[in-house]
């Protein structure tokens, strides 16, 4: 029998509490600690799951039963607490985005991989099944070659959930704001099914929050395909409106909204539907966070099975890379290469 693998999460805000949820839950997995700054959110946490509750980082890299660590701190505080854990020789599940611009994300990786521990990067959005069928459908050509694809993520925040925080809508603590935050699941999304992103036009500017950084991106992309797409984030919109992509390749059109296909038109191809075992995966009654089930119970299996994670730290360098540019392409208010943001 493979040994327990133990885990602890830090940072235990917005996301963290799903993270500890279903470590919980995860075949072969034991949440030992809770580590958060904050009293009203640890203690109770830790409380709730028989772990510990922490206030330092440094001492959880100190426990001898925790193997994993899940950072769900501030983007910013992601490479310092990633490099205390992997010199500590824990393997690392870190939050999308995995930190502040592609420069940091480098220092990030190359520290886990010399240090020989795995690092996961949470983009849990790409295992819905809407998601995971509009990959496969481009990627074994059945949509044909693309011809555009656009996201459009129209989304409402308050100015309070940029208030309260102390570090959201801020360059240095952020990164950017609605695209970095919000907009790099989408980003993801359409750089894993659509290609790799060549060049970008646009606009990040906040119009509606009392913000440094962008609640309104729209950017025009040129795909390494040659295939055209619009990216539009925005935590300005109200009411919110459903996350919406649409693929037109020359075999067809898939549209998805809130992560379900809405319209399926491609030549003589059915969408299908999930079997029912996928179903049943903890979470998946609740849409997009089955991901966060998925991507801890790999984790296990990673180390298990010593492999790398199936989204591995590299995997959020694109998306980055794409955000970066087209905060570059309002700085500049010209075309960015995103390979250049890659090179610099
Ligand atoms: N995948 C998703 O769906 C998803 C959703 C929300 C947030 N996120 C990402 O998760 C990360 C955290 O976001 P959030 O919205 O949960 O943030 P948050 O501000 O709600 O929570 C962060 C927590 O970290 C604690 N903290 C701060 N500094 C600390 C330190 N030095 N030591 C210990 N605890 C500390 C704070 O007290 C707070 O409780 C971000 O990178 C964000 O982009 C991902």
């Amino acid at each position: 029998m493979p040994q327990t693998v133990g885990f602890a999460v830090i940072g235990v805000g917005l996301v963290g509490p799903t993270h500890a949820r279903f470590i919980t839950q995860a075949e072969g997995a034991e949440l030992k600690v809770i580590c958060d700054l904050r009293e009203d959110r640890g203690k109770p946490l830790a409380e709730k799951y028989g772990a510990e509750w922490l206030t330092d980082y440094r001492a959880v890299m100190q426990r001898p039963d925790v193997q994993v660590v899940n950072i769900c701190l501030p983007t910013a505080l992601h490479l310092e607490v990633a490099t205390a854990a992997a010199e500590a020789g824990k393997h690392v599940i870190v939050e999308k985005p995995i930190e502040l611009n592609i420069d940091r994300a480098l220092k990030l990786i190359a520290t886990c991989r010399q240090n020989g521990v795995k690092l996961a990067t949470i983009f849990n959005r790409r295992f819905v099944f809407g998601t995971r069928r509009a990959h496969a459908a481009v990627h074994n050509g059945e949509l044909g070659k693309l011809v555009v694809a656009d996201m459009f993520f129209k989304s409402w925040r308050t100015q309070e959930y940029y208030d309260e925080s102390g570090w959201r809508g801020t360059w240095s603590k952020e990164g950017g704001a609605a695209l970095i935050n919000q907009g790099v699941h989408g980003v993801d999304l359409m750089t894993w099914i659509a290609g790799p992103i060549k060049r970008v036009q646009g606009y990040a500017k906040h119009l509606r929050h009392n913000i440094e950084a962008d609640d309104t991106t729209i950017a025009v992309c040129e795909y390494e395909s040659g295939a055209l797409g619009v990216i539009e984030c925005t935590t300005s919109v109200y009411p919110r409106q459903p996350d919406r992509i649409e693929l037109n390749g020359e075999k067809g059109t898939i549209v998805i909204e809130d992560y379900k296909i809405t319209q399926w038109e491609v030549d003589g191809v059915t969408q299908g539907e999930p079997a029912a075992a996928e179903l049943a995966i903890p979470g998946a009654d609740r849409g997009t966070s089955v991901g966060h089930f998925l991507q801890i119970q790999d984790m296990v299996r990673a180390i298990q099975e010593r492999r790398d994670p199936v989204i591995k730290g590299e995997d959020a360098l694109p998306s980055l890379a794409v955000i970066q540019a087209i905060y570059e392409a309002e700085r500049t208010g010209k075309p960015v290469d995103v390979r250049q943001v890659v090179l610099a």
